[in-house]
């Protein structure tokens, strides 16, 4: 990395990827910050002509930075990404140029908890279907809706007991559910027992909601044998990323009866969905709604301009995945 790579008299902001409209204009009106074209010519003229000068990038899990586009912007400091997750930005090749890298932590967890927790409700209970039911006219033609299952007092497996898994266990605690967890390793002075293998965690209750950080390293880290393991009675609530769960397994085993049901707000190939779910009625499906209230993401905005502010003025992150200057 050239001592310049950081120069503080650079001050570049580049956009990647559409962002929430007012974060948008902050960083247009603000800081002068280029968007950088989708459509490849345009992007490899805007990349020879501007690229040396930008400084922070800002972007969000839908689009992240990988290393190619680092690469072609030398004097990349930071990427600041709007959102908690971070797997579309590819943090090793960050980590070797000496890139910081921050995200939006804590300001979404209640939000994200809150979405696991009702796509529980809806998908055991099968609201938005009996929504449906009620649309439709079947109430007065068919008569009572069949009988769903209960969510308070089962037994729940999280897969990732980070801050939003812990928010999810907690709500859950209050239902009267047992909870247990998988994780990479066992989170000290956790009050739920640790399972040391996501099958094991899926054979041992009857419900499961993923929590993981996506990512190369939980990868289909729910797959076949883990929906077999969880079972024709289950359930999968996945609240985390799409690439964490074997999406082809997942609809196998719905489609077959193999699975009770799953309530999932991401998906392997947003915004693409599955087109065997869209019949399904024990299915819940979200758009990718987990921290989408006006309060979250409006402190989401808030975190993500003081991590680039901070940057700009002292080199440094607020809420860093990955320190700038920091090599491995
Ligand atoms: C955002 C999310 O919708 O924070 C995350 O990781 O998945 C969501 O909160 C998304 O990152 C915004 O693009």
């Amino acid at each position: 990395m050239s001592s310049e790579h950081h120069s503080p008299d650079v001050r570049t902001v580049l956009q990647v990827g559409p962002l929430k409209p007012s974060l948008a204009l902050t960083l247009s009106e603000n800081h002068g910050a280029y968007v950088l074209p989708d459509e490849p010519a345009a992007r490899q003229e805007f990349l020879s002509t501007h690229g040396g000068d930008v400084t922070a990038v800002v972007t969000s899990g839908r689009s992240g930075v990988d290393a190619a586009l680092m690469r072609a912007l030398p004097r990349l400091g930071a990427i600041v990404n709007f959102g908690v997750g971070y797997d579309t930005t590819d943090v090793d090749a960050a980590a070797e140029l000496g890139i910081g890298v921050s995200n939006t932590p804590d300001v979404l967890t209640d939000c994200v908890a809150d979405t696991a927790v009702g796509l529980m409700i809806d998908v055991m209970r099968q609201f938005s279907a009996a929504d449906r039911y009620v649309r439709a006219g079947s109430w007065p033609a068919s008569g009572n809706y069949p009988l769903t299952r209960q969510v308070s007092n089962t037994r729940v497996g999280v897969i990732g007991l980070g801050r939003i898994g812990g928010a999810i266990a907690k709500r859950l605690s209050a239902f009267g559910c047992s909870i247990s967890y998988h994780n990479r390793r066992e989170v000290e002075g956790s009050p739920y027992p640790y399972v040391d293998s996501a099958v094991t965690l899926a054979a041992g209750v009857d419900v499961l909601v993923v929590a993981a950080a996506g990512g190369t390293g939980t990868r289909k880290l729910v797959d076949g044998a883990v929906i077999d393991a969880l079972g024709a009675d289950g359930y999968l609530i996945n609240i985390a990323r799409g690439s964490v769960v074997d999406e082809d397994a997942l609809v196998e085993a719905l489609t077959a009866g193999r699975l009770a049901g799953a309530g999932l707000d991401v998906f392997a190939d947003e915004p693409n969905v599955p087109e065997a779910l869209l019949s399904l009625d024990n299915v819940v499906l979200l758009p990718h709604v987990g921290s989408g209230t006006v309060e979250t993401r409006a402190a989401m905005e808030q975190l993500t301009l003081r991590n680039l502010e901070e940057f700009l003025h002292s080199g440094r992150l607020v809420t860093p995945v990955l320190e700038p200057g920091v090599r491995v």
